[in-house]
C-alpha cells in the first residue's frame, strides 16, 4: 500500500471537508470529531464535489442535489443515488495526512 501526503492536519478543521488530489484522483477528506476519512469527492449522481459539500456527524451532503453518504462505510443514504462512494485508507502522523488509494 502506498500512501501519499496530501495536506496538513489543520487544514482539515473539525467538522469540516476538503477536496484534495490523490495521485490525479479527486479525494474528499472528512474530519469527523478529530478523526479523518477519505471517500471519493466525485457524487456518483451527477459529479458534484463532495469536498464542497457539508459534513453533519458522519453524514455529508452533497452540494448539488443533496445525495447523502455515509464516510466511513461509503453507503448512500438519502437523496437521488443509491450508488456507494469508495473509501480509502488515510494514516496520519505528526501533523501531516497520507491517503492511500488501494487497501
Ligand atoms: S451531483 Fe451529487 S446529488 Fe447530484
Amino acid at each position: 500500500v502506498e500512501f501519499v501526503e496530501v495536506c496538513n492536519r489543520g487544514e482539515v478543521p473539525e467538522g469540516g471537508v476538503r477536496t484534495v488530489k490523490v495521485a490525479g484522483r479527486a479525494v474528499a477528506l472528512c474530519n469527523v470529531g478529530g478523526e479523518i476519512l477519505a471517500v471519493d469527492d466525485v457524487c456518483p449522481h451527477a459529479g458534484g464535489s463532495l469536498g464542497r459539500g457539508r459534513l453533519e456527524g458522519e453524514t455529508l451532503v452533497c452540494p448539488l442535489h443533496r445525495a447523502q453518504f455515509n464516510v466511513r462505510t461509503g453507503e448512500a443514504l438519502g437523496g437521488p443515488t443509491t450508488e456507494a462512494l469508495a473509501t480509502y485508507p488515510v494514516q496520519v502522523s505528526g501533523d501531516l495526512v497520507r491517503v492511500a488509494l488501494s487497501a
